[in-house]
This record gives C-alpha cells, sequence and structure tokens, in this order.
C-alpha cells in the first residue's frame, strides 16, 4: 500500500465510521476509550495533564488532528487562547468539532506531516492519538513540522501509543492467552475468516518506542518524555472493577504516575511527549 493509499484508508475510516455517532453524542471512537464511571476519575485526571504542558494562553493554539474535540477536557486546552485552530483529513471531524466550538475554531482540511501553516504560528499545540495513524517514514517529518509551526517559548504536548511497552506486555499477557485460545477454538471450528477482520480493528496504526523516538528527536528539538496515562483501555477493563477496589486501585496508580512520570511515561502505554522551541 502506498502513503497515499495508507492516509486515504483513514480518512475514510473517520469519516465513515469513527466519528458516526453509535449514540446521543457517543462516537464509534469511543469504543477505545473506558467510559465506565470506575475509571472516571482517573481518566479525566489524565486528561487534564495536558493542561500543565502547553501555555494557558495565546492567540492560536493548534489541535492536530482534532478529531470532533469529542472529550469535554479537550475544551480546556484552549479556553485561554483566542482561536482553536482544529486540523484533520477527516472533513466529518471538522464539522463536528465546528458544532461544538463554533466561532471559537478555525477548521482545516489538512495532513499533519504536512501542515500549511507559516512558521511560528502558533503559541501552543496539542496532538492527541494521531500521529501513530501516518505511515512511518511520515512520523519524524510530522513531528518536525509541529515544531516548526511552534513560535519561541511555545510548548506542545503529543500522545500516543507505544509499540508493546512494558507495563502492556506484562498486564496484558491474561489478554493475550485468551485472544489465542479464541484463535484456536475458531480454527478448530474450520472458520476461516482472517483475523483482522474477525477482530474488527479498525484502521492503519503504526507504533515505536520511546528510545526510537528520542533518537529521532533530539537532534532537532528539545524533547521531553512524561506520562499521560500507563494503561491502556484493555488493561483497565480487565483489572480495574468497582466491586474490587478499582478506583482506589486507579487513585494508587495515578499517584504513582506523577511521582515518576519519566519512568511510566517510558514503560507505561501512553506518553505525554512534550516539544519545546
Ligand atoms: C484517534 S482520532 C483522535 C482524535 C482526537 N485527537 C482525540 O483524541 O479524540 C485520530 C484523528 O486523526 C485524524 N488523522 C489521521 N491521520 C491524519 C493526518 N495524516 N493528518 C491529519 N489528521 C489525521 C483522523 O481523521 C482522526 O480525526
Amino acid at each position: 500500500m502506498t502513503d497515499n493509499d495508507i492516509k486515504q484508508q483513514v480518512r475514510e475510516f473517520y469519516d465513515q465510521v469513527g466519528w458516526s455517532q453509535v449514540a446521543e453524542g457517543v462516537y464509534q471512537n469511543a469504543r477505545y476509550e473506558d467510559l465506565r464511571p470506575v475509571a472516571r476519575e482517573y481518566i479525566h485526571k489524565c486528561h487534564l495533564r495536558i493542561l500543565r504542558h502547553i501555555p494557558a494562553s495565546g492567540r492560536y493554539l493548534l489541535d492536530a488532528g482534532s478529531g470532533p474535540i469529542q472529550y469535554p477536557e479537550y475544551l480546556e486546552y484552549s479556553k485561554g487562547y483566542q482561536k482553536r485552530v482544529c486540523a484533520d483529513i477527516s472533513i466529518t471531524a471538522l464539522k463536528e468539532a465546528r458544532g461544538r466550538i463554533g466561532e471559537h475554531g478555525l477548521f482545516v482540511v489538512a495532513d499533519i506531516a504536512r501542515l500549511p501553516f507559516k512558521d511560528a504560528a502558533f503559541d501552543g499545540l496539542v496532538t492527541l492519538h494521531t500521529i501513530h495513524h501516518l505511515p512511518p517514514e511520515d512520523h519524524v517529518p510530522a513531528y518536525r513540522g509541529l515544531h516548526r509551526v511552534l513560535a519561541a517559548g511555545g510548548r506542545g504536548a503529543v500522545v500516543n501509543g507505544w509499540d508493546q511497552p512494558l507495563m502492556g506486555r506484562l498486564l496484558e499477557a491474561p489478554i493475550r492467552l485468551r485472544k489465542w485460545l479464541r484463535r484456536k477454538k475458531r480454527e478448530q471450528e474450520g472458520e476461516d475468516l482472517p483475523r483482522k477482520l474477525a477482530e474488527n480493528t479498525g484502521t492503519h496504526v503504526e507504533k515505536y518506542n520511546a528510545g526510537w523516538l528520542l533518537r529521532q528527536l533530539r537532534p532537532h528539538m528539545k524533547v521531553r518524555i512524561l506520562v499521560w496515562r500507563s494503561v491502556s483501555v484493555a488493561v483497565l477493563r480487565l483489572y480495574v472493577q468497582s466491586a474490587l477496589g478499582g478506583r482506589l486501585l486507579l487513585k494508587i496508580l495515578f499517584w504513582l504516575e506523577e511521582r515518576l512520570p519519566g519512568f511510566f511515561g517510558r514503560v507505561g502505554q501512553y506518553p505525554l511527549v512534550v516539544i519545546e522551541k
């Protein structure tokens, strides 16, 4: 598949599936989030971590790969800015975002790896769960483009998942075993659906690890890896149950993440990559 095919496939996925509403105000994409009450406080506090790493106010905040600005916490990021510039390859995403923030927003159909903005145009930026949709050779150019459009003294927060981080490998072992057993059972029953189709996994995703990212970015920009959230949704759903002290478990996890943000940023599932100019 060419790079353009990948982007086309990602765009079609979000236009037709990811940003279709499956319930009032709930997008299909929210299946990748843990929306259970037991996890709500932890998820909420992780979302708000972004606020510590972008300037609180300014003229323009770039939201690259904004989607529809789907969670209420996301609105906080641009509260102190004159305008939030939402850039996305999905027109459906941008229409939904406009419905949410109206005049506070500017909406641009754009590829995050080729940002159509002049140098130093933004005081702050966020890009959440988007770079992983790019073809591999576009990842570093995307970071460099984001850095290019930051103003001097500006900061940006990038959130993406790591490829098989240590915590995921350990904590998801029972999930992998369960999947393997299910696959075996399907094979025995003679089902020959391709695995991807059977599991309905969405669209193109490409991930890497902390060492690789730092080696690529450090020659070009000031960059730090901190924690956004150290556990995946699969891990939350498996281990965090309200009847088994789930809320307390997550309070302890959050407390630990706050004490060791660099450690959990590297070994946990989702880093918060801070870029500065
Ligand atoms: C997983 S969603 C995340 C949306 C939002 N940031 C959030 O956290 O809810 C990924 C978004 O990135 C957009 N996207 C994917 N590839 C892109 C690209 N090359 N350039 C711009 N946006 C892209 C998709 O259309 C989608 O809206």
